[in-house]
């Protein structure tokens, strides 16, 4: 399984902070952002590594991260995303990386308590399709927002006003090869991108599509209120812990 970090986007939500720099090299805590989910990935196993930035300081990455020593890595990989049409516009980005072998995405504003390895290990397993991490949340608004049923998710909603559930679909997402091939079927959404959640309910669609919940915090660090509470949760738990 290849790793895909997605750290493009412009970081406007966080202006000014990110007029001179990118929002993933900022500090969460003693760290900058990007560290977070680079461990993410390497805990889980994932090794062979993609990052994708872009914006006016991507060079930067180069400089902070080079091969990747600092995680125990002999190389890391890099692509440059123009402008910010969306998530899934970063991830098509990747396919020839990804050389049809099974993807681990992380979006590079996420960070966990915890580790991912059991979803890893169970989506190795699982043979194909997609699999997704839930959270329970207080905002779910802010987020993709799954509608379950029993056991089976009817469909995710990006950002709906009246959230059918308390859970967020957070950014860490499992995909076979065919991911690429929904990529290009994509149309931009309202707000201009192609959506993560639309590559998502094609998996629902398609009847492939599996879930499971993230034990341990969760959060995003993209707004000042979550970069606040990112901050403070790792200084007073860590994160990445086991
Ligand atoms: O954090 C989880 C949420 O992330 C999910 O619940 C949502 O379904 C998903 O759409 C996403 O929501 P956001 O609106 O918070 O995503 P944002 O635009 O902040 O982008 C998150 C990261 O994705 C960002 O840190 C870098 C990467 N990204 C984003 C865009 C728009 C790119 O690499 N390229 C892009 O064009």
């Amino acid at each position: 399984m290849k790793g895909i970090i997605l750290a493009g986007g412009l970081g406007s939500r966080l202006n000014p902070l990110t007029k001179v720099t990118n929002k993933h090299l900022l500090p969460v805590y003693d760290e900058p952002m990007i560290y977070y989910p680079i461990r993410c990935l390497v805990n889980a196993g994932v090794t062979d590594i993609m990052v994708v930035t872009g914006g006016n300081n991507a060079g930067d990455f180069l400089k902070l991260l080079g091969n990747g020593k600092d995680f125990g890595l002999k190389h890391l990989n890099y692509t440059y995303q123009v402008g910010e049409g969306g998530i899934a516009e970063a991830l098509g980005l990747c396919e020839h990386f990804a050389d049809d072998e099974d993807i681990c995405v992380v979006l590079g504003d996420n960070i966990i308590e915890n580790n991912i390895k059991d979803s890893v290990d169970a989506f190795r397993a699982q043979g194909g399709g997609a699999k997704i991490i839930l959270k329970a949340v207080e905002d779910p608004e802010r987020f993709g927002v799954p509608t379950i049923e029993g056991e089976k998710i009817l469909k995710i909603e990006e950002k709906p006003d009246k959230p059918a559930s308390n859970y967020a679909v957070i950014g860490i997402y499992m995909y076979d090869h065919t991911v690429f091939d929904i990529i290009k079927t994509l149309k931009p959404s309202g707000r201009g991108e192609l959506e993560i959640t639309d590559v998502n309910n094609a998996y629902i669609e398609r009847g492939n599509l599996t879930w499971g919940e993230l034990e341990g915090w969760w959060t995003d660090a993209g707004t000042f209120e979550s970069l606040l509470h990112a901050n403070k949760l790792v200084a007073d738990t860590g994160a990445n812990n086991t």
